[in-house]
This record gives structure tokens, C-alpha cells and sequence, in this order.
């Protein structure tokens, strides 16, 4: 199945297949899906109710983990930039919106291979720091996408530490594309005191199978893939994990407080209760020596 709708209309387009961001959309309650990545979600939600689980509760805790660490970085550490590859549509907060309300200054360069929800976070744009902002064509799977970009030199000081966030899209890459490699060549281009963060489904406290035959039911060849802890962890080989190291994402610091800065668009969800089966999704933050 062809994925990339990038002749189609950022509105109105009924007919685009399941993408990964209408899908994540729909799993949070959010607007900017399409008809076939409502059915995906509802199918993959009705799954998760037949095992008495909460799929969003579920959804929304990768969601937070992606705020938690945000904010952790800019607040905490200081961090004053970010490359956040697999941005997705944009979601209440989004990321340069925590990372700049930590760090007034803060630089964010949003990079996805999906151009419609590349419109939809430029439609966005309006409004806010556009010298500090960025939205970018480009695809892990070829890190000059990225590296190459004019905005990336334009917006990044290889200088000073990066936070390189890779949230909840690795599962989007195949093996065969060799996203290991990948991330190590994005890795490579950051300084020391740089930091990566990460998201990962896995079925490494459930059966996810159902799951997995729902999400990838219209696709020959497969768009969502788990990964074991050990697989998870060589993304990061060779750096320093911070505590509490890997673990699931609504056990990955629930102590910190980012302010509440949506505008009301999503639904309030309470993802701190829910247990590891449900959560099923690992998390880490890890620094470059
Ligand atoms: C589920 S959304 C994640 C949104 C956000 N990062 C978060 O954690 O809340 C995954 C996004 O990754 C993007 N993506 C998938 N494979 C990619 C690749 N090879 N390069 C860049 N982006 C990719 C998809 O287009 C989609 O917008």
C-alpha cells in the first residue's frame, strides 16, 4: 500500500489510507484523522476494552512521557534545543510549546516523513516564534534528510547539546531499514551533553499480536513494529541512561510537573493509574558522554 499522500489535500481527503499520525489522533481523542484512521483506532481500542484495558489512558501515557521529559530537559537540564523527528499533527501541547515555555529562548527543529501533517503543523506556526521554529520534510530512514536540511544548520548549534526526541515513532521503521544505524548516524552529529528520548510499544508484558494484526490489517507490509527491551536499548548503545533508565513510560518520572498549557482541545486523561500491561510501552531519556 502506497503511504505517501503528498499530491492530496491537507483537508478534506477522505480517501488517504491509515497514516500513523491520524491513528495516533484518533487513540488520543484528537480531531486531525481521516475515516480509515478512526477505524483502525476504534478497532485497536475495542481490542484493548475486551482485555478490560483503556487504550487511550494507554495512548496518552507515551503522550505525557513526550511532555515529562520535554519539559525535564529545558527545565531541569537546560537544554535550548530539540530535533524532534516524527512530530506528527500537532497535539495540546505540543512539543515547542513546552520546550519554550521552559526556555523562553529554546530552538525546536519538527521533522516527519508524513507532508499532510507537516500542513497542519505549519498552519500552526502563525502566531508563534518563527525564527525558533521549524517544521521539515526529511525521514529518519535517510539521516541527510535531516542533517542536510538548510533549517537544521539554520536553527541547531552543534555546539551546544541537542535534545534528539524520538517519540513513539521508531516502531514506524522497519528492521530493514536499518534504524539502529540510523539513529547512531543522527547520534554522531550531536555534541557531548546531548540527549535522546524515545517511546517504544513493545509486547514484552502482553500479547500484542491482536493489536499488531489490527494496526497493520490494511497494509502488505506491516507499518507498526514492537521491539524487545534489548532491541530498545541499542538505540542508545553507548550512552548514559538517565535514572530511572528504561521503563515504562507512566513510571518514567511521574514526579515532574509541567505546567498545563493546552488550550482545551483534548480531552483531560489520566494516564498515571494505569498498569504495565495497559502502558505496554517503553520509555528512556539517555545522555551523550
Ligand atoms: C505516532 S506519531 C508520534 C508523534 C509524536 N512524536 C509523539 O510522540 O507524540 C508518529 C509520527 O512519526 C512519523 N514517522 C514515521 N516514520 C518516520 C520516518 N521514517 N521518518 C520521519 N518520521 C516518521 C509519522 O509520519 C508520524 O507522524
Amino acid at each position: 500500500m502506497n503511504r505517501d499522500n503528498r499530491g492530496s489535500s491537507a483537508h478534506g481527503n477522505d480517501a488517504r489510507p491509515q497514516h500513523p499520525s491520524g491513528v495516533y489522533q484518533a487513540l488520543l481523542g484528537g480531531k486531525t484523522k481521516y475515516p480509515a484512521d478512526e477505524e483502525v483506532a476504534n478497532g485497536i481500542i475495542e481490542t484493548y476494552r475486551q482485555a478490560g484495558l483503556d487504550a487511550r489512558a494507554s495512548t496518552w501515557a507515551a503522550r505525557h512521557f513526550m511532555h515529562r521529559s520535554t519539559w525535564w530537559l529545558a527545565a531541569e537540564r537546560g537544554v535550548e534545543q530539540f530535533l524532534d523527528v516524527g512530530c506528527g499533527t500537532p497535539i495540546e501541547p505540543n512539543l515547542p510549546q513546552i520546550a519554550q515555555h521552559a526556555q523562553p529562548g529554546a530552538r525546536v527543529l519538527s521533522v516527519d516523513n508524513d507532508p499532510i501533517a507537516l500542513r497542519y503543523c505549519e498552519a500552526r506556526l502563525h502566531g508563534s516564534p518563527q525564527e525558533q521554529t521549524a517544521y521539515v520534510y526529511g525521514d529518519l530512514t535517510q539521516p541527510d534528510s535531516i542533517l542536510g536540511a538548510p533549517e537544521f544548520r539554520k536553527l541547531l548549534d552543534l555546539s551546544q547539546p541537542v535534545g534528539l526526541c524520538l517519540n513513539n515513532m521508531l516502531c514506524f521503521v522497519p528492521d530493514s531499514a536499518n534504524p539502529h544505524e540510523k539513529v547512531a548516524e543522527l547520534i554522531d552529529a550531536l555534541c557531548p551533553g546531548s540527549y535522546v528520548t524515545l517511546t517504544h510499544p513493545t509486547a514484552d508484558f502482553q500479547d500484542m499480536g491482536d493489536i499488531e494484526r489490527t494496526y497493520n490489517a490494511n497494509s502488505d507490509d506491516g507499518i507498526l513494529r514492537l521491539r524487545g527491551r534489548d532491541d530498545i536499548l541499542r538505540f542508545v548503545d553507548g550512552l548514559e541512561l538517565v535514572e530511572p533508565g528504561l521503563t515504562l513510560c507512566h513510571r518514567w518520572r511521574p514526579d515532574v510537573m509541567v505546567p498545563n498549557l493546552g488550550d482545551g482541545s483534548m480531552p483531560v486523561v489520566d494516564s498515571s493509574r494505569i498498569s504495565d500491561v495497559e502502558d505496554s510501552k517503553y520509555a528512556l531519556v539517555a545522555m551523550k558522554p
